[in-house]
């Protein structure tokens, strides 16, 4: 049986996917499709309800992005959202203008007898980003809700509604109320289901073709690569790249899940590297240099493995929606040219790439791994960056140093579960300062390494806030780095908030 679906048709926002996560949170489907769909294929598409949603285009212009008027005659629910809104408006002769001095937290007085904002208060605050405005209605619409100043907040004419505010933000019960209210879903899809229909979907498309992955041991790379290895099986091959960077145990660990005697039925390929990256970034200081150094690298052993594996067809990755919203931007200027194990190689020769939860946000992807029977420590490890511990250790890189810093990380780690602090922090990990400073140990004077102690709170790692350390666990964790890692003898905590820190050291 085929689940209640609500379709979203997008004119150009960067926010479309954080709409249809709160409609998936509700157990219903969505998908995320361009305004350009034609009535034909909506209607095959056969949707509970339609939710339309843009950026920052003006309607009334001759260049503006508009669908088909005939959408509102159909009698599919409808909500507009923002300039979602602005298309209603326009198609059914209302009144659009610019100059919409209302932006960010607004409060909103609603309509109590509209069933979008059951539950909600009278007045809340609620997020809007448009510079136009609604100034008179469609014939036949009613104004639901009205901003403190008098504006136009929301309309409404049976079963269509348009918001000019962003509900997902701020008030995401009123997306619940479209979904359930209006349009009368019941809430019957689940994750199973999203892990069913890309199994089959991979299947249809691979047919007996060869697929090679890049498995890192992060959540993404190895929800992907399961979800492939239930698909296709022996088909796919797994190249794990051990770099020498890894978290103390990692490279064990990942070998034990996906290797001969895990629970997965694939070609696992671990590569020990270790010698290669260290001769590779031997004396290298600079930051942004070791990171090149460590993503070409990279790139080289994988492309030495596919080469042996013969003529492949399809490139996993694991790339998540966060990741397409970040280098959807664009503007940004480069803080860190960030590697990920997902970002591959221009060399190997595949027909097309792969990128299953490409849809997904961390959490949802988090759920399908459980799902996939992958063990809770792999799905709610914390985040850790492409280059690894050489992002952690500041000047050149050795053996020695790594050992060091693994081995303070995992003391860190260890008394954080313990005190069953682990899921307290969003990310949390020991660095090595290349400071030395004089100690004494047993009587006589060192000069060691200091190590660092990060813990922060964030929930976009865009920005973040210091995570604070119960003091007896931090003074746990300092006796025992500075007693049991060789090399040690001072450990300072790190409490800067991003920005204007990062939250890696490089
Ligand atoms: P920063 O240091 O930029 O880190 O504040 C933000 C988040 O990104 C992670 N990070 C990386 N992840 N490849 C990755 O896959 C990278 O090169 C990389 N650099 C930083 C970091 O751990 C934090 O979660």
């Amino acid at each position: 049986m085929k689940n209640e679906r609500i379709l979203i048709l997008d004119f150009g926002s960067q926010n479309n996917q954080s709409v249809a996560k709160k409609v998936r949170e509700c157990a219903v489907y969505c998908e995320v499709h361009p305004f350009t769909m034609s009535i034909e294929k909506i209607k095959e598409f056969d949707p509970k309800g339609i939710i339309l949603i843009g950026g920052n285009d003006n309607v009334y212009l001759s260049d503006a992005s508009l669908c088909d008027k005939e959408l509102f005659k159909l009698g599919y629910p409808i909500l507009g959202i923002g300039y979602g809104m602005h298309v209603i408006c326009q198609l059914n002769d209302g009144t659009v203008k610019l100059n919409n001095k209302e932006n960010g937290l607004v409060i909103v007085n609603f309509n109590k007898d509209c069933s979008l904002f059951n539950g909600l208060s009278d007045n809340e605050l609620c997020y809007m980003n448009h510079e136009d405005y609604v100034i008179e209605v469609p014939n036949g619409y009613d104004v639901i809700c009205e901003t403190e100043n008098g504006n136009i907040g929301g309309i409404s004419k049976g079963n269509i509604y348009g918001l000019q505010f962003y509900p997902e933000n701020n008030n995401p019960q009123v997306i619940k109320n479209f979904v359930f209210e209006v349009c009368k879903c019941a809430g019957d899809w689940k994750m199973e289901d999203f892990v069913n229909d890309t199994i089959k979907e991979i299947k249809d498309k691979v047919k007996d073709g060869k697929v090679l992955c890049a498995l890192s041991g992060g959540v993404d790379s190895s929800v992907s690569a399961v979800l492939l290895s239930k698909a296709i099986g022996k088909q796919l091959t797994c190249v794990f790249v051990d770099h020498g960077l890894m978290r103390k145990n990692e490279p064990e660990e990942v070998e034990s899940i996906f290797g001969k005697n895990g629970n997965y039925d694939l070609n696992f390929i671990k590569v020990d590297a270790k010698q290669r990256f260290y001769d590779k970034l031997a004396g290298v200081t600079d930051p942004e240099r070791k990171r090149k150094i460590i993503g070409e690298e990279f790139i080289r052993v994988f492309e030495e493995e596919a080469k042996k594996i013969g003529k492949v067809d399809y490139l996993v990755q694991g790339t998540i929606y966060p990741d397409i919203i970040e280098s959807g931007i664009g503007k940004a200027k480069v803080i860190k040219s960030h590697h990920n194990v997902g970002g591959l190689p221009s060399v190997v020769d595949f027909k097309e790439i792969i990128e299953p939860l490409k849809l997904l946000f961390k959490d949802e992807v988090r759920k399908v791994g459980l799902e996939l029977g992958l063990p809770e420590y792999l799905v709610y490890r914390q985040p850790f960056p492409g280059p690894g511990l050489g992002v952690r250790i500041i000047g050149d890189i050795t053996a020695e140093k790594v050992k060091i810093v693994q081995d303070a990380d995992f003391i860190y780690r260890e008394e954080i579960a313990k005190a069953k602090l682990d899921k307290n922090y969003s990310q949390y990990f020991a660095a090595l300062t290349n400071l030395r400073s004089v100690g004494m140990k047993n009587g006589v004077r060192t000069y060691d390494y200091a190590i660092a102690l990060r813990a922060v709170l964030t929930t976009d790692f865009m920005t973040a806030e210091c995570g604070i350390i119960p003091s007896d666990v931090l003074s746990k964790i300092v006796k025992r780095i500075v007693s049991e890692v060789e090399g040690v003898n001072r450990v300072l905590f790190d409490c800067t908030p991003k920005p204007p820190s990062t939250i890696e050291f490089e």
